[in-house]
């Protein structure tokens, strides 16, 4: 049901009836009723501090690139689009949340600064990475992190730096109603030739062993613990099912992919099949590594 939203909200930078085809990777879902486009913290702030007060639920996006958006959404959406800058202080380099991730990791190899190749392959914004603490190749954004900035669901700005309990594999405290608003991490002096090499050789990695090709939402499922959701779905003999046009990738099983004009529906009936396929194979529940975000 459509909702009138306040006048101070509605002055902050903001678009209407935006199509989640256009908003996430995967290409699917219903229209985004309300996009919110910050372009500075104070108006991220003031934008949680109006929904706060109208006991209205919004909802952040990032890059979209680990979100499955069931339907439409007429909850106010946030979407950071602070300037695109990076600023270095020595060996430590801040982002904007909306800065893109694998940007991120290619601007730090050009300065010669390492500890941040395991990220190159990784989509989506640094904030997205924060609030998933994004890891790849046994390493995970946590690792580095210096100091983080978000605001809390009550609209509070909070700096500070990272404590025990506050990530974990793919998780952090950062759920639902927290923004992230940016963040520095800590790097070492290295050899740029030889970060801006690894870098290359990551993302070539990726592109080897995962259907970067077609539109896709990453891995759709943690790993559970000690074993890997793909390895799991490809034993249970899954690779290329497909509902529609959402099919399990016959290049790497933890993957689903748009073959052009899948729902968002079939992708959910597509990973309620594989669930319970794999728990019927192998007795594991397997837990969704994507967003999926639905009306409530
Ligand atoms: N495997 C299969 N069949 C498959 C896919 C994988 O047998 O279809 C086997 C592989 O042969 C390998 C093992 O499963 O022995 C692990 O596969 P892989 O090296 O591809 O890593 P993964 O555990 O599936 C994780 C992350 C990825 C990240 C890669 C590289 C999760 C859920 N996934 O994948 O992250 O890119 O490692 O570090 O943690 C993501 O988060 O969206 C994501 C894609």
């Amino acid at each position: 049901m459509t909702r009138a939203l306040p006048d101070d909200l509605l002055k902050l930078p903001h678009r209407t009836d935006v199509p989640f085809a256009r908003l996430t990777t995967l290409g699917v879902g219903g229209t985004c009723r309300w996009l919110f486009e910050p372009t500075a913290e104070h108006e991220a702030q003031a934008f949680v501090t109006a929904c706060v007060r109208e006991s209205l639920p919004y909802r952040v996006l990032g890059g979209g690139s680990n979100l499955v958006v069931l339907g439409d959404i007429e909850m106010p959406v946030l979407r950071l689009r602070f300037p695109a800058e990076l600023k270095r202080d020595g060996l430590k380099l801040s982002a904007p949340a909306s800065f893109g991730h694998i940007r991120m990791a290619q601007e730090a190899a050009r300065e010669g600064l390492s500890g941040m190749e395991y990220a190159s392959g990784i989509p989506g914004t640094t904030g997205g990475a924060l609030r998933m603490n994004a890891g790849a190749y046994g390493r995970e954004l946590v690792d580095i992190l210096d100091t983080y900035r978000f605001l809390t669901p009550g609209g509070e700005l909070v700096e500070k730096r990272p404590a025990p309990g506050e990530f974990n594999y793919r998780w952090s405290f950062l759920a639902r109603g927290f923004v992230a608003l940016s963040f520095t991490v800590s790097l070492i002096e290295g050899d740029r030739d030889r970060i801006q090499a690894q870098v290359a050789e990551n993302m070539g990695k990726r592109g080897s062993s995962q259907p970067l090709s077609k539109r896709n939402a990453g891995c759709i499922f943690k790993n559970p613990t000690g074993t890997s959701a793909g390895r799991l779905i490809d034993q249970a003999g899954l690779k290329g099912f497909r509902i529609g046009d959402a099919e399990v990738s016959p290049e790497h099983a933890n993957f689903l992919v748009n073959h052009g004009h899948a729902t968002a529906t079939e992708f959910a009936e597509l990973m309620d099949a594989v669930r319970a396929k794999v728990l019927e194979m192998h007795g594991i529940e397997l837990e969704p590594e994507v967003e999926i975000w639905q009306e409530d």
